[in-house]
């Protein structure tokens, strides 16, 4: 899989892919991630990407020229199977959203940075928005760098237990289990007898009582899911 992800402050995204498992996936090969700077399609002599509001108001909004010049450069060298709007309008992030979105080949995340970008730019030239949730942030970079976490980790080869990212939370309309490590007894704090006990098949049953019990105290709304 390629990502590129565009934006105007490339500083505030590219911690996120520096470290864990965003890094191993691009070690191995699994993913490629390229950070692109807005500013370097920009043709003004100060390299702006950004401009007053026609018909006033605070805040600037992002000009379409520089987006429209970094598409097409990008366009003319693959394939893409979405270009994608980071935007708090936009479909809400989910696990099905980023298990759809791991089985495609090329992406473009797009970050809306200040008021957000002309709205032209919505119309023509993104396929689809995306919203981590009901809350306005800054700048659509976090919000890129959860929606490529949320995918890239899904990606076969990315985890090194294949099976771990079917057992999260979510997966199965289901939160995930409680876990515990060494000590088996700290401060007096036990851990539950049955996951010393070596029986796997008592085990995974006991995993999956205690998710559907969480599940239905924490959000019992995922259980009416179809
Ligand atoms: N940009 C600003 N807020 C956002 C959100 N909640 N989701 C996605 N992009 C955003």
């Amino acid at each position: 899989m390629h990502i590129d992800i565009l934006t105007c402050l490339p500083r505030l995204i590219e911690s996120p892919f520096s470290d864990s498992i965003l890094k191993r996936a691009q070690t191995k090969n699994l993913v490629t991630v390229n950070i692109i700077d807005l500013r370097q399609y920009a043709t003004n002599k100060h390299r702006t990407t950004d401009d007053y509001a026609f018909g006033g108001g605070a805040g600037m909004v992002m000009t379409i020229e520089p987006i429209d010049n970094c598409l097409t450069d990008l366009k003319s060298k693959r394939t893409y199977d979405d270009i994608i709007y980071m935007s708090p309008d936009g479909e809400r992030l989910s696990q099905p959203l980023a298990n759809e979105l791991s089985l495609k080949k090329n992406l473009i995340l797009l970050c809306g940075h200040y008021k957000g970008v002309d709205e032209r730019v919505r119309q023509h030239l993104v396929t689809r928005e995306i919203s981590i949730g009901d809350y306005v942030l800054s700048g659509g970079e976090l919000a890129a760098a959860v929606v490529a976490d949320a995918i890239v980790r899904l990606i076969p080869g990315v985890l090194s237990d294949e099976t771990s990212a079917l057992s999260d939370s979510f997966q199965d309309n289901l939160i995930a289990p409680p876990v515990y490590t060494r000590p088996a007894e700290y401060k007096g704090w036990t851990v539950p007898e049955v996951l010393l006990s070596g029986h796997q098949a008592k085990i995974e049953e006991w995993r999956h009582e205690q998710s559907l019990e969480r599940t239905q105290k924490r959000r019992p709304e995922l259980l009416q899911k179809p």
